[in-house]
């Protein structure tokens, strides 16, 4: 599907509408990267980025590298909520090892989206837990909701409605992370 608006050059034929369009990440990220550089400008070498998997992935790529630190460590940690094609949260729980020697780091946890909250709520306090000086979170995505505006998070690229979206390291049972743009999926492109 071809969305003029959007000036995507060619629009994934699963996706309904693009919602974020590519060249919107990218100045969010970089008014983002500016903001979380002031913010810590006090932490250099003591910085830890935890980018949530899978995800984050593309987010927390492009955020570290328009961050003015130079000097920060990158920890990834695995939490699942949806699994396959489920599209509504089932709890959260990590997978595999946490990130390590936290003590003393300003930990800023980096995630796609924010919805049932359940994702940030768990990693924030097992990384209290573990003598983080501090912790933040940025996430790419908020949906307007309860649960995720009642959810602490210091950094919000977007306010979105409701929607399931993917792209830009979102997924559908794993596939459109590649995506470059954020955009909704075709009821008809789902298979539960
Ligand atoms: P939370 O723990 O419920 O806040 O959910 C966060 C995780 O659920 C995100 O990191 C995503 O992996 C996944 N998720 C929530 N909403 C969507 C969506 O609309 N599309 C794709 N994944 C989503
Ligand atoms: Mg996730």
């Amino acid at each position: 599907m071809q969305d003029g608006k959007a000036h995507e050059d060619r629009i994934h034929e699963d996706v309904e509408r693009v919602l974020v369009p590519s060249a919107a990440i990218a100045a969010r990220v970089r008014a983002l990267a500016t903001m979380l550089g002031e913010d810590y400008s006090h932490a250099d070498g003591r910085l830890t980025v935890v980018p949530v998997m899978t995800g984050s992935l593309l987010f927390a790529a492009d955020l570290v590298r328009a961050l003015p630190q130079r000097h920060l460590r990158i920890q990834l940690t695995t939490v699942s909520s949806y699994g396959g094609t489920a599209t509504a949260s089932r709890g959260s729980s990590v997978v595999g090892a946490l990130p390590k020697h936290l003590a003393g780091h300003h930990v800023l946890i980096v995630d796609d989206i924010l919805d049932s909250g359940g994702t940030l709520r768990l990693l924030r306090k097992e990384f209290e837990d573990r003598g983080a000086a501090d912790v933040r979170a940025c996430v790419l995505l908020r949906k307007r909701i309860p649960s995720a505006l009642g959810t602490p998070c210091e950094y919000v690229g977007f306010d979105i409605d409701d929607e399931f979206v993917v792209g830009y390291g979102l997924d559908y049972d794993d596939l459109y992370r590649n995506l470059p743009y954020v955009g909704t999926l075709r009821k008809d492109a789902r298979r539960s």
